[in-house]
């Protein structure tokens, strides 16, 4: 009966949440359970990534993950529900949330936390905020405040704990222990944690950060749970003699743990937090907007919006390059091809951090969809970008937390996949918006010292390599964490051959 209760409460919850009407289904809640439930169920996780509105709000995303998570587990593996589906969940088990997805999802809070400086006292509260000379400041409203719960905040400063990352785990097992103490350590079914679990990570956070005096008093309360706990008395007795040899604490505080964008990160950061707006930039007079035909007769009479963003390196924004039509179709045929993307990593293709991003590859005949942009693109581009001068169009969805750390688009080494095609390496990208998001997502050109936010239905169209043939590193770029919505892009990459006629070299590396 524990899982049948349990499995009623899933279906509560995904009625609340997708407003689906299932209960009559009950009749025969087992078969129903083992076949519609499974649909449903697999249906909503692949929703997270599709994103309706409520997924759009990554708190949401993430307790939703946990909650299926957690009792999928109890449901899957209750004796009723093995007799019932024999063989069923295995094959279809990649669809359902698992452990990696829950810390992808912990990891993706956690990079929105330092990327837009968010406070994980207000994440806890369900709020986005920021400090601001002291004062708590809003970076996005949502409609809906989704608070977490102690249990929630634990398994995000848990997931931090195991890579001994102590700056993190400190600060999420703080609001847990709290929220915990709050409900006065009550422990309720679906949770994984309790406050005797988040005091003992919080303590050992905490003396692995220098903070040894408040290491000892979170062991003393547990041990006031747990007066007999062994290896909590010696850790007291441990810490008793380190603050009496070590005298008064030091006060070194809790540090970020270095990356390997550390050189760029600052830069990144404020790129990603401005989220577009940075008035200076645009104050260069060079910089202009303007009706665009590219002297081509099919767009005298519909010239397209253009704003020049950047001279060096060159990039235009085109306004409404993509109609919402042509932006279902492309995203519906992109949809069963999508996967985890990956990074070329040595020889092989390795995917990168878990659900960062997911990607497809459309090919284009000349009557379909895919076809009329890479025409559009060529009108606007003056470029050859049919294949193999043109890469097929990628399509990429960016999950809780998605981003793209600070990267070139071209080919820096004679061994990179980029030369596959032949046709040279990869002169220039157009990056298509097909979605808007609510807060977060700009392009980040980290060198440029610009970012671009993401305009629903517009395209970015930058030059990577200087007419010599060189890469520019001015081009060095990042597409920074999804923090609101649902951000999908369409990337065309298109290479040097094919263009010889249709941009010229020049010997001068500044061009
Ligand atoms: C130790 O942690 C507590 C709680 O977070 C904090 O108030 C205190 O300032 C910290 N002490 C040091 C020396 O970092
Ligand atoms: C980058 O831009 C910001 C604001 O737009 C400005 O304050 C800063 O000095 C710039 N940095 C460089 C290296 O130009």
């Amino acid at each position: 009966t524990i899982s049948l209760l349990m499995q009623l409460d899933i279906l509560v919850l995904l009625e609340r949440v997708f407003t689906i009407s299932v209960l009559r289904e009950t009749e025969c809640f087992l078969c129903f359970f083992s076949r519609s439930f499974y649909t449903k169920v697999s249906d909503l996780h692949s929703e997270l990534y599709k994103g309706p509105a409520g997924m759009a709000n990554p708190l949401v995303a993430f307790t939703l993950i946990k909650r299926l998570h957690s009792e999928w587990l109890n449901v899957v593996y209750s004796n009723e529900a093995l007799e019932n589906a024999q063989g069923r969940y295995e094959e279809e088990e990649p669809e359902l949330p698992k452990l990696e997805d829950l810390q992808g999802a912990a990891k993706g809070l956690m990079r929105l936390q330092d990327v837009y400086a968010l406070q994980v006292s207000s994440l806890a509260r369900g709020r986005f905020q920021r400090v601001a000379d002291g004062e708590a400041v809003d970076v996005y409203m949502p409609a809906v405040s989704i608070p977490l719960s102690g249990d929630d905040c634990f398994l995000v400063g848990k997931v931090a704990y195991e890579q001994e990352d102590y700056y993190h785990s400190v600060q999420w097992l703080e609001e847990s222990v709290r929220l915990f103490r709050g409900t006065r350590g009550e422990w309720s079914p679906e949770n994984e944690g309790t406050l005797e679990d988040a005091l003992d990570h919080l303590a050992f956070s905490h003396f692995k950060t220098g903070n040894v005096s408040h290491a000892l008093s979170l062991s003393q309360e547990l041990l006031h749970y747990d007066p007999m706990n062994g290896r909590v008395l010696q850790n007291v007795e441990k810490y008793e003699k380190l603050l009496v040899a070590a005298g008064p604490p030091r006060g070194d505080g809790l540090r970020r743990p270095t990356s390997t964008y550390l050189r760029t990160r600052e830069t990144y950061e404020r790129l990603c937090q401005t989220q577009g707006s940075q008035p200076m930039h645009f104050k260069n007079p060079r910089l202009f907007c303007d009706y665009f035909t590219n002297d081509n007769p099919a767009l005298l009479l519909m010239p397209v919006r253009r704003e020049v963003l950047s001279l060096q390196p060159f990039a235009v924004l085109y306004h409404d390059f993509i109609t919402d039509v042509e932006v279902e179709d492309v995203k519906s045929l992109a949809q069963p091809g999508l996967r985890r993307s990956v990074v070329a990593a040595g020889e092989k293709q390795a995917t990168a951090d878990y659900r960062i991003s997911k990607s497809a590859w459309l090919k284009g005949s000349s009557f379909s969809i895919v076809g009329k942009l890479d025409q559009r693109i060529s009108m606007l581009t003056g470029l050859d970008v049919k294949h193999p001068y043109g890469e097929y169009l990628q399509v990429v969805n960016y999950g809780i937390g998605g981003h793209y750390e600070p990267h070139f688009d071209h080919a820096t080494s004679p061994s990179s996949p980029v030369f596959k095609l032949k046709t040279g390496n990869r002169v220039a990208t157009f990056m298509i918006y097909l979605s808007p998001v609510e807060a977060g997502g700009s392009t980040a050109f980290i060198y440029a010292n610009f970012s671009v936010p993401v305009v629903e239905k517009a395209a970015i169209f930058w030059w990577n390599l200087h007419r010599n043939g060189e890469g520019n590193i001015d081009t060095l770029h990042a597409g920074c964490p999804v923090l609101i919505g649902d951000k999908w892009v369409a990337n065309k990459w298109i290479h040097e051959f094919g263009q010889e006629f249709l941009r010229r070299c020049s010997l001068n590396p500044e061009e």
